[in-house]
């Protein structure tokens, strides 16, 4: 892995996370978790490159994220997105995903990737907050929350990019 700036990544964030999916990892050696996200964003905020992820309480990756202060953002060519799959569609609480998809985990700046990972982002939270529906000014985006499990969006700095 390459360490590089976030502006060498030649692809849009839009292509990235929506388009070719990622994989949002926390946790250790001893015990972590991944899952598959496509909702999210890279820019700025509070003066740093920041990256914005949502996540629904109910994702075991949740309980990893909240004790965690890294977690990293990796995406991956489309030779992977069986596996990205499998991690969108299995929980870390019934299997493990990492082995079961064939991805092998790297430990590095208090967090975890994969040596598969086309690009992995490092990010340190920075801040954390419940989606208040209060706030929708368009009331169809309700139609996403049938069960009121409102996403939890985290900020992270941007704090190493990797390139493989
Ligand atoms: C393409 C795709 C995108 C997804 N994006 C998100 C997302 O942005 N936020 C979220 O909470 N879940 C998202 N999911 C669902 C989780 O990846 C899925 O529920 C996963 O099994 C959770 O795993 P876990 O319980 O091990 O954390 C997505 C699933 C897929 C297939």
């Amino acid at each position: 892995m390459k360490e590089i700036n976030i502006r060498e990544i030649e692809k849009s964030p839009v292509e990235l996370i929506a388009d070719g999916w990622g994989l949002v990892t926390a946790g250790s050696s001893k015990s972590f978790n991944t899952m598959t996200v496509s909702w999210g964003a890279v820019g700025e905020i509070w003066g740093k490159d920041a990256a914005f992820i949502f996540i629904r309480p109910q994702r075991y990756t949740y309980e990893f994220i909240e004790k965690e202060e890294i977690f990293t953002l990796s995406f991956y060519g489309s030779e992977h997105k069986d596996a990205l799959r499998l991690c969108g569609s299995k929980s870390g609480r019934d299997i493990d995903k990492a082995a079961a998809c064939g991805l092998t985990p790297v430990f590095t700046d208090g967090g975890v990737t994969f040596e598969q990972a086309e690009y992995t982002i490092v990010c340190r939270k920075m801040a954390s907050q419940f989606i208040d529906p209060a706030g929708f000014a368009d009331a169809s985006i309700e139609n996403n929350y049938a069960n009121k499990d409102y996403h939890k969006m985290y900020i992270g700095e941007i704090i190493k990019v990797y390139k493989k």
